[in-house]
């Protein structure tokens, strides 16, 4: 509680964060948008104003992630298990990207931005998935960072679906048991045209994967913050990938 209360003080003062350096920015960022629900409640809204005002946040960290050169940023925006929520709340989360990319869609092209989607479409209501599409299409050729919204994720199922189809190109004679590799693997995953993410960033306190990238995040940094989605900052994200600047990879080396 204490250290929720100093990180929402820390929020409300948050000074600019400048990087010392422009070495070493990871390529790709992994955000766990989490404490949409906890941050409504904090304030006697219902959890779906905290969906809204998450919004915000995701404009906020795009147009931050542009400006400092990261390549790639990857939010988990519904997982194959949100849909255990009521009826409603999955109603809103729904039309949530409809929403952000009626508003954002135009400014996201000006700044060169790409969008892309990392998830199933089975069971996307129609208009979510138009939405998003439209936007795929329309940012296709764009160069700047890619904008990649999981929806309907989830790692496990991906998993079991890379390892179907594995199985079943040996099954038909394609490929031999001894020619899979991690690259047998990792190429037939939804994030096969992505690089594994340098830095995952998870807010609201929780220390927790919750079903995310789980093979691709095998050597990425972690960093959590106590701050809730709704109140994550510029300075916030700054501060993550500062941190990120100063640690040390060794992806299992000396
Ligand atoms: C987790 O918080 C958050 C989600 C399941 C939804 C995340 C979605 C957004 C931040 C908005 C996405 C915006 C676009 C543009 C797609 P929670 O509801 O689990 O919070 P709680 O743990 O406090 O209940």
């Amino acid at each position: 509680m204490i250290k929720r209360l100093l990180a929402r003080l820390s929020n409300s003062s948050m000074p600019q964060v400048e990087l010392q350096s422009t070495e070493n920015i990871p390529k790709h960022v992994a955000i766990i948008m989490d404490g949409n629900g906890r941050w409504a409640k904090d304030r006697g809204l219902p959890r779906v104003a905290g969906h809204h005002s998450g919004m915000k946040a995701v404009k906020q960290v795009t147009i931050t992630a542009n400006r400092i050169g990261v390549k790639y940023l990857t939010l988990y925006a519904f997982s194959t298990e949100n849909w255990k929520r009521p009826k409603a709340e999955v109603e809103f989360l729904m039309q949530l990207p409809q929403q952000f990319l009626e508003i954002e869609l135009d400014d996201l092209i000006a700044n060169n931005v790409q969008v892309r989607m990392m998830g199933y479409e089975e069971h996307l209501p129609k208009h979510t998935l138009y939405a998003v599409q439209q936007a795929v299409e329309k940012t296709a050729n764009n160069t700047g960072l890619v904008l990649n919204f999981a929806l309907n994720y989830g790692s496990r199922l991906e998993m079991v679906e890379a390892i179907r189809s594995i199985a079943s190109d040996v099954q038909a004679g394609q490929l031999q048991v001894d020619q899979i590799d991690e690259l047998t693997l990792s190429s037939r995953l939804l994030s096969s045209n992505l690089p594994d993410p340098d830095l995952l960033i998870r807010t609201s306190g929780e220390l927790r994967i919750s079903n995310f990238m789980l093979w691709q995040l095998a050597y990425s940094e972690l960093w959590f913050t106590d701050v809730y989605w709704p109140e994550f900052k510029e300075a916030h994200f700054m501060e993550a990938v500062k941190e990120y600047q100063q640690r040390i990879r060794r992806y299992g080396g000396l």
